[in-house]
């Protein structure tokens, strides 16, 4: 298959580009904005056709929470109206959505069946991002995941290693429940997805398994990190001030896609162990 990654400089997009070389039956090609800016309907569209494209998967994004809220149209052009655009090509989609979907109101794994009530512009615009591609392209699957996390790009887990090194002290919120994911397994789901006998169009939750809060996933970075030079402190949302409300409870329930491939998926703690380990080289 001729398959087009978006957004292939972010986290989730250069974790592909990593895996493919597992998966060299297909022919990859792999773009981010400046090579084929998903906004752009004419440049998709001929891109599309020159290549032969099948299959694309989408991990382009906006993805900075506190900017979208200052520049909901951008968001909403990238992460919905673009969406849409690469829903009518008239080939198979693969798209990655968001817990932000959810209002983080929640005391239970949210299921795709759950209704959506985003809180934010960034999950505002996720989702009409979803339902602009069912509507185009109602095959596509959909894959909603959370706190994702990689050896590339800016993330969590870098900056509390980074934090942990240059700090005596940090205080991180522990009333945020959520599990982390690294993207090297979400671009394993993907591969799954792909490679599956048939084709299973749907929207599918997705992330590592096990649940902690931000202050717990901390100490664990501290742990396999070897950091033990700073102290780790619980704090509330409230002390944080956050620019943007986060969900207060995130998790995602994947029985669905383990069920429909087959699957098992690893806990946070042994990811991340993982992704430290390719950290350190
Ligand atoms: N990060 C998370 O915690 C998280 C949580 C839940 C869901 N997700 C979803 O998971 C997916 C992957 O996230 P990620 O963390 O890998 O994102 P990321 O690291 O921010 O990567 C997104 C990539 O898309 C590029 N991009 C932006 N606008 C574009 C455009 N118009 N055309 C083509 N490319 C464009 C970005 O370029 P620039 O950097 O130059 O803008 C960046 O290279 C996204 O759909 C995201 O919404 C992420």
């Amino acid at each position: 298959m001729n398959i087009l990654i978006t957004g292939s400089n972010g986290q989730l997009g250069n974790e592909m580009r990593v895996l493919s070389a597992a998966h060299g039956k297909h022919t990859y090609f792999f773009t981010d904005v400046e090579e084929l800016d998903i906004t752009d309907k004419d440049a998709v569209r001929a891109f599309v056709a020159e290549n032969g494209i099948e299959l694309i998967v989408n991990c382009a994004a906006y993805t900075n929470v506190d900017k979208a809220e200052e520049d909901e149209a951008t968001a909403l052009k990238i992460n919905a109206e673009a969406v849409g655009i690469l829903g009518s090509q008239g080939v198979k989609v693969i798209h990655v959505s968001t817990d932000y979907v959810f209002s983080g109101d929640e005391h239970v794994p949210c299921r795709e069946t759950d209704p959506v009530a985003p809180r934010t512009a960034y999950g505002r615009t996720k989702y009409e991002g979803e339902k602009l591609l069912l509507a185009e392209c109602p095959e596509a699957v959909i894959l909603r995941t959370a706190w994702l996390y990689s050896t590339y790009g800016n993330n969590f887990v870098k900056t509390m290693i980074r934090l942990g090194k240059e700090k005596e002290q940090l205080g991180v919120v522990f009333d945020q429940i959520g599990t982390p994911t690294y993207a090297a397994d979400l671009a394993e789901a993907i591969f799954t997805v792909i490679e599956s006998p048939v084709w299973r169009a749907g929207v599918y939750h997705f992330t590592n398994e096990g649940v902690c809060s931000w202050y717990d996933f901390t100490l664990a970075i501290h742990e396999l990190a070897g950091i033990s030079g700073c102290q780790v402190r619980p704090i509330l949302s409230e002390e944080y001030q956050y620019k943007t409300p986060r969900p207060h409870y995130s998790v995602l329930d994947k029985s669905k896609f383990k069920k429909t491939f087959d699957v098992e998926i690893p806990h946070w703690r042994e990811s991340l162990k993982r992704c430290l380990q390719t950290l350190n080289g």
